[in-house]
């Protein structure tokens, strides 16, 4: 098995983070050989989708930047994980740039002056989300977001955990058994949902 997860936050030991090793421990425990690649978006240098109109062949992507290896693992993983702060109601700034070079996932088709896409994504994964808030609460932007990202690209959507809070400790969710638990049962039932 492959699992990929992408990490949105910029934030060392953030609960984005925290929540997303709950996940992969509990996948681990269904496949324990998984090949997980961790992807912390923030350390990236990443071109933002250039909408270049230009036949993308080889898929990903024409740019060959330091996103270029996460996409490709993209295309190889069983599961990926997306897990995200939000950012005034959507998904962080790094996690957006993400999601926009995975535009190509659905392939666009040149004719003549034209260009249309393939009526499904490429992609044959899963995918689940985490996404971290304050105490707004406000999650369906960020939802509708990930949520189109799965869509357009050929991702199946297993589950999600939310989590808002109102403190501004670092890491804060160590203290919500609640929420770490469900992260980790995300995890084992996206294992599940493989075999
Ligand atoms: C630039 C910025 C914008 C934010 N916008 C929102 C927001 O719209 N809604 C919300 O609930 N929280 C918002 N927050 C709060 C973060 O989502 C919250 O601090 C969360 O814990 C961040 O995740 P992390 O602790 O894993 O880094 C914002 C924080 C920052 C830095």
């Amino acid at each position: 098995m492959k699992l990929l997860i992408v990490n949105g936050s910029p934030r060392i030991e953030s609960s984005t983070e925290i929540l997303a090793r709950q996940f992969e421990d509990g996948f681990t425990s269904i496949f324990p050989d998984t090949e997980v690649v961790n992807v912390r978006l923030n350390d990236l240098s990443i071109i933002p989708c250039q909408a270049c109109g230009i036949d993308p062949t080889p898929l990903p992507c024409v740019y060959k930047d330091d996103l270029h290896p996460t996409l490709q693992h993209l295309m190889q993983a069983d599961m990926v994980l997306i897990a995200s702060p939000v950012y005034f109601d959507s998904v962080s700034a790094q996690t957006k740039l993400f999601i926009d070079r995975s535009n190509c996932f659905r392939p666009p088709r040149f004719r003549n002056n034209a260009v249309g896409f393939d009526d499904h994504g490429i992609l044959r994964g899963k995918g689940a989300y985490i996404l971290v808030g304050g105490a707004r609460e406000k999650f369906d932007a960020a939802e509708r977001v990930i949520g189109g990202f799965f869509i357009w690209a050929g991702i199946e959507k297993i589950g999600r955990v939310i989590y808002g809070h109102d403190d501004w400790q670092l890491g804060g969710v160590t203290l919500n058994s609640e929420t770490l638990r469900q992260s980790h049962d995300l995890g084992v039932s996206s294992a599940s949902s493989l075999s």
